[in-house]
């Protein structure tokens, strides 16, 4: 493409970020579309988050995403906080209206429509979700806003499964429950779900053989989510498929959280296929597997 001064430009914000997917997902959306907006990464460290927010109004950058460690901290240099992203206190978009900076929270969302893309709508359903972290708070949220029928939510700090599940009973009519990991208390769980979440970073490379789900509790009436995209197939992935499970990657995360962040960014719906098409060559290209 021709970058002129007309050229607008997105970033997305984190430390570490080099390994970063959006730009390239993202990219290749712009260019698909023939939009004058280049999308670029930035390494920003924790002391130089506020200065990065004062640089993103003088430079008008247009549009941000912000990742890990930033989410939270993010929130009190913004002018504006969509009431859901302040709830979970996670912010992964910004959207610059004339120097005007505006929150969002993308992640939850994204998880949703992964989940309903392939035909796996929450809604009515059980739902168990593995980990208590950043992640899991913004999907269990959203899950919980969309009506499923149970949720419950199990990770390694016990405290925080239960901290989280009071914070959403709160706000929502469904059943939630928060556990402390054990064979026990999954393999329970795992006896009443519909739909399995892995929310945490278990068998992530490069510890890809790892998984939290004895493979003999998985049932092939189950849907299987992970959150981890790299690799694409994890342990969890490759049992579930293996037995006959509905199985949905981290990619498709990934891809929906992003195209949410297009949309607040461009009000247009962005070419997912195009994108999961980047998103894929890029992870080839990364592990040498190039086919
Ligand atoms: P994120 O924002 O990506 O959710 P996070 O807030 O650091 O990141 O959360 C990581 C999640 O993965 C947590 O639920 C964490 O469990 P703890 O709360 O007990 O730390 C979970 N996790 C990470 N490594 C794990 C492991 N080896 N076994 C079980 N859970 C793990």
């Amino acid at each position: 493409m021709k970058i002129t001064g007309h050229t607008k430009i997105c970033a997305v914000i984190g430390d570490p970020i080099e390994h970063s997917l959006s730009p390239v997902m993202h990219n290749a959306a712009l260019q698909h579309l023939g939009l004058d907006v280049i999308y670029v990464a930035f390494r920003v460290r924790g002391e130089a988050l506020e200065d990065a927010v004062k640089g993103v109004r003088s430079l008008n950058i247009y549009g941000l995403n912000v990742t890990m460690p930033h989410k939270t901290a993010i929130i009190k240099y913004l002018d504006e906080v969509d009431p859901i992203a302040k709830d979970i206190e996670s912010v992964n978009t910004v959207l610059n209206v004339n120097g005007k900076l505006i929150g969002f929270n993308t992640d939850g969302i994204g998880a949703l429509n992964a989940l309903r893309y392939n035909h796996a709508d929450p809604k009515g359903r059980r739902v168990l979700i593995l980990g208590a972290g950043g992640a899991a708070k913004a999907i269990a949220y959203q899950i919980a806003a969309s009506n499923a029928e149970k949720i419950v939510i199990i990770n390694r700090t016990g405290e925080k499964a239960k901290e989280l599940a009071k914070f959403l009973r709160k706000r929502f009519k469904v059943k939630i429950m928060g556990k402390q990991l054990s064979t026990i208390t999954l393999r329970k769980a795992l006896k009443e779900t519909d739909i399995l979440i892995n929310a945490t970073s278990v068998g992530m490379r490069p510890y890809n053989d790892q998984t939290l789900i004895d493979k003999q509790w998985l049932r092939r009436d189950m849907t299987v989510m992970d959150i981890v995209y790299d690799p694409v197939e994890t342990k969890l992935l490759i049992d579930a498929k293996n037995i006959g499970a509905k199985v949905i990657n981290g990619i498709d995360m990934l891809l929906y959280q992003g195209a949410e962040s297009f949309k607040i960014w461009f009000r247009v719906d962005p070419p997912i296929d195009v994108m999961r098409k980047a998103i894929i060559e890029e992870l080839e290209r990364r592990t040498g597997n190039a086919s």
